[in-house]
Formats: C-alpha cells, structure tokens, sequence
C-alpha cells in the first residue's frame, strides 16, 4: 500500500513540475473558501455540470448510431431505442437530460434571485450564466429537430419563420438559418453540426469562465453578506470553510439524490406525459401534413406565450413582429437585472415586504405563461397570457423604483445558521 502511495506521489510530483495541477486543486477546491451557511438551493450549479455531462457522454454514444439524413435519422433514433444494446437508455438519458438541464438551471436563476447573486460585484458572472443560458436554449432547440418527428420539424419551420417578421432582413435571415427555403435536410446537418460541435464547445468554455468569475469573487450565501469582510490571522474568512472536503462531500449527497430522480423518470416517465418528449415527435416529419397543435417543449413555453400574447398591430409593425420583440425582449432583459435592482441589501431574508411580493407575483405569472404556452391559444386564454406578459416586464421595468422604495431589515455582519 505504501509502496502504491509512494509512485502516485511521485507521478503527481512529476505532473507537478511540469503542470500547475496543486496550484489548480488548493485554488478551485482545497483553499477554495466557501460560505458555511450554503443551503438546498446551493446544489444546483453542480448538478447542471453533472447533467452537462450526462448529455456529452450520452451524445457521443448517439450519435455513434444516428444519421443526420432526412431520409434516415428518424429510422436510426428507432434503431437505437429498439436494436441498439442499452441504447433505448442512452436515448432516454439524454432526452430527460435536456428537461433536467433546464428544471436545474431555472432552479438555480431562481436562487440568484432570492439572494440577490447578480449584485455587485458578480454581474459579470450573471452575464456568463446569462450567455450559458442562450447557448442551452439554443442547443436543445437544435436538438429536437435531429429525430426528424412532426413536432422536430414543425417546431422548427415556426421558429425560423419568425425571423421572417423582421423587416426587410427577414426572409433572407429565414433562408440564411435553413440553408434552404423550407426546413430539409440541409437544416438538419447544419443543426447538427451545431448541435453535436459548436455549441457543446462553447457551453464548455462558458462553464469555464462561469466558475473562474465566481471563484475570482467568491460565493455569495443565503444571507447575501460578504464573508472576506472577516478574515481570521490566517487571512482565511471566518465564515468560509474550504470547497474540499465540506462542499465537495456535501454536494455528493445532492447528486446521489438528483441520479435517484433523474433515474425514476427515465425508467419509469421519460415521456413524462408528453412535456418531456412530444407524442407528434414519434410520427415521421412530414412537411406536407401540419399538425393541428404546434407547441414548444415545456422549458420554451413561457416565451413562446409571451410570442403570442401580441396581437395588436402597433405603429406600423404586424402584431407577429411585435410578438418575436417581445419575445426576444422577455429573455434579453434578464442580462440588466444586475443594474436594475437597486436595493442595499442582497438575500431575500433581509428584503421587505415589496421585493418579496414583486418576486411571487412573478414566478406566478412565469409558470402561468409556461403552462398557457403548451397549450392551444382561445381569447380567454390569450387574455390571461396578456396579463402575465405585463406583469413579467413590469417585475424587471419597476424594480429600480420598487428595490429602492422597499424598506430592508438590518443585515447581520456575519453568516447566520
Ligand atoms: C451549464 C449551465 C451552468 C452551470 C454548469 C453552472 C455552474 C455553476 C456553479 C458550479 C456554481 C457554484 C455553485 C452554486 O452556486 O450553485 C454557479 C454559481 C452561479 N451561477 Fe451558474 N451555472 C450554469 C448556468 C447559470 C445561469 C444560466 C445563470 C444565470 C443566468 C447562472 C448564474 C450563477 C450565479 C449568479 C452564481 C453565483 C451564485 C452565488 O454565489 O450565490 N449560472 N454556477
């Protein structure tokens, strides 16, 4: 045993010399100080990284059987859930993945939310997560055409045809995205392209920048205080306790825990009812044949009601344009909210009763416009769409006013338990 300690040593020393490995370890883990008061909503950053590696070690078995051929990729995604050894799991792991990747994600905005972890000074790291979140939504919206259903090509044919809206650019924007004047195969190994290399490097590097900017500012905590305020005669913060072991032990926990979920649905729900994977996606595309109900999958739904919400022609712009700003305007105001929020105080324990109130009404109005997104529009329906889509902008529009007017409670000096 000693003898097998003795040469591991040796190779790290080796390593060592030649790459800075300890420096990397004690930085990002060993010396790394982290509040001490992290809770539940701290485990989702790390389950989006363990997610993003469910979907590249399930991708690169994918595609080891996919074809990216309009004639061919929805019999290969068959072969692989029906002939492939295990490869109705890979599938589904990957497709689960995808809903996964987004519940975590928003789960983990939403705590920024809570504890004000956009504020001064992790905007830049609000920008990141920001762009991370554009290239998700990018690379599962490229995702779903690649098994080449109904629901992968007419959900595409509607989106791109959005761009059409756009004067003068916009038809040739359209075409330019489809490399053709309907969705074909051309979009589909473009999409591919994009889907299998491009944006999984870009993720990757994105989630590489996200962490050197958090780990250059350090964590904010659930009491949204500074912990470098206090440091020990050691110069470590009082409050801090280092990512390795605490963290790194603690957060195994919450992964074994979202695995035994993650798993459950995979083996049991990976449908999950039509939200995960769309009953019209198991029906071969068919650009002659529209089907009655186009709709996004879930974690596209709020948006995509914001999308349709408009129907007035304003100025001299169709409704359908006003529609794609809106919709486009809901996503890109998230990157301002570092300079909207005014309020002194950071978590949600110290806020007053505005900023907790505005927050509700909020991810109340979200979850309405994801729940009217998946389904088919009537007025009533696009009456209460309308109502939530004010709302949604008023949250981002009047929290200069309404962070400012909000009356905050004393905020300790040091971490509370
Ligand atoms: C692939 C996607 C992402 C990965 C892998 C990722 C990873 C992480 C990790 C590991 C942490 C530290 C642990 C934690 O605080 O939970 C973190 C913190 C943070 N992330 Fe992300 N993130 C992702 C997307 C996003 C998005 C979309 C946003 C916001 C738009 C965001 C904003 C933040 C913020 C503000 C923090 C600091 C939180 C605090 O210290 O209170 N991240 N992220």
């Amino acid at each position: 045993m000693n003898a097998i300690v003795k040469q591991l040593t040796g190779l790290r020393d080796w390593v060592d010399d030649r790459f800075p490995l300890m420096k990397l370890w004690n930085e990002h883990l060993a010396q790394y100080y982290a509040p001490k008061n992290f809770n539940f909503w701290y485990y989702f950053g790390v389950l989006a990284l363990v997610v993003f590696v469910i979907q590249i070690l399930t991708g690169i078995w994918l595609v080891m059987n996919y074809k990216p051929d309009a004639a061919e990729a929805f019999a290969s995604v068959e072969y692989i859930m029906r002939d492939v050894e295990w490869g109705w799991l890979i599938r589904y792991m990957h497709s689960t993945g995808a809903s996964a990747f987004f519940v975590v994600v928003y789960l983990h905005m939403f705590r920024a939310l809570l504890y004000g972890s956009y504020q001064k000074p992790r905007e830049l790291l609000w920008i990141l997560g920001m762009l991370l979140y554009l290239s998700l939504m990018a690379e599962a919206f490229m995702g779903y055409l690649l098994p080449w259903g109904q629901m992968s090509f007419w959900g595409a044919q509607v989106i791109i045809s959005l761009f059409g809206a756009i004067p003068f650019v916009g038809e040739a924007l359209s075409t330019l995205i489809r490399g053709d004047y309907v969705v074909s195969d051309i979009t589909l190994n473009r999409f591919f392209s994009l889907h299998v290399i491009a944006l999984p490097f870009a993720i990757a590097g994105l989630v590489v920048l996200h962490i050197i900017a958090l780990h250059e500012v350090g964590s904010n905590n659930p009491d949204g205080v500074e912990i470098k305020k206090h440091k020990g005669a050691d110069g470590k913060p009082l409050d801090g306790i280092p990512f390795h072991p605490y963290y790194t032990v603690k957060d195994s926990v919450g992964i074994v825990v979202f695995l035994m979920l993650f798993s459950i649905v995979v083996f049991f729900a990976p449908e999950m009812g039509g939200y995960f994977l769309e009953a019209n996606n198991f029906i071969p595309a068919d650009p002659l044949k529209t089907p009655e109900h186009i709709a996004p999958v879930w974690y596209f739904t709020p948006y995509y009601s914001i999308l349709r919400a408009n129907t007035v022609n304003f100025f001299w712009l169709d409704a359908k344009l006003w529609g794609v700003v809106f919709m486009g305007l809901g996503v890109m105001i998230l990157f301002l909210l570092p300079w909207l929020d005014k309020s002194e105080v950071r978590s949600i324990r110290y806020r007053g009763k505005i900023y907790k109130t505005a927050l509700g009404i909020f991810v109340v109005s979200f979850l309405i416009l994801g729940y009217l997104g998946i389904l088919p529009p009537t007025p009533g329906r696009t009456l209460v769409a309308q109502i939530c889509t004010v709302i949604y902008f008023l949250f981002f529009l009047l929290m200069p006013i309404y962070s400012k007017l909000d009356k905050t409670l004393p905020v300790p000096d040091r971490v509370t338990h």
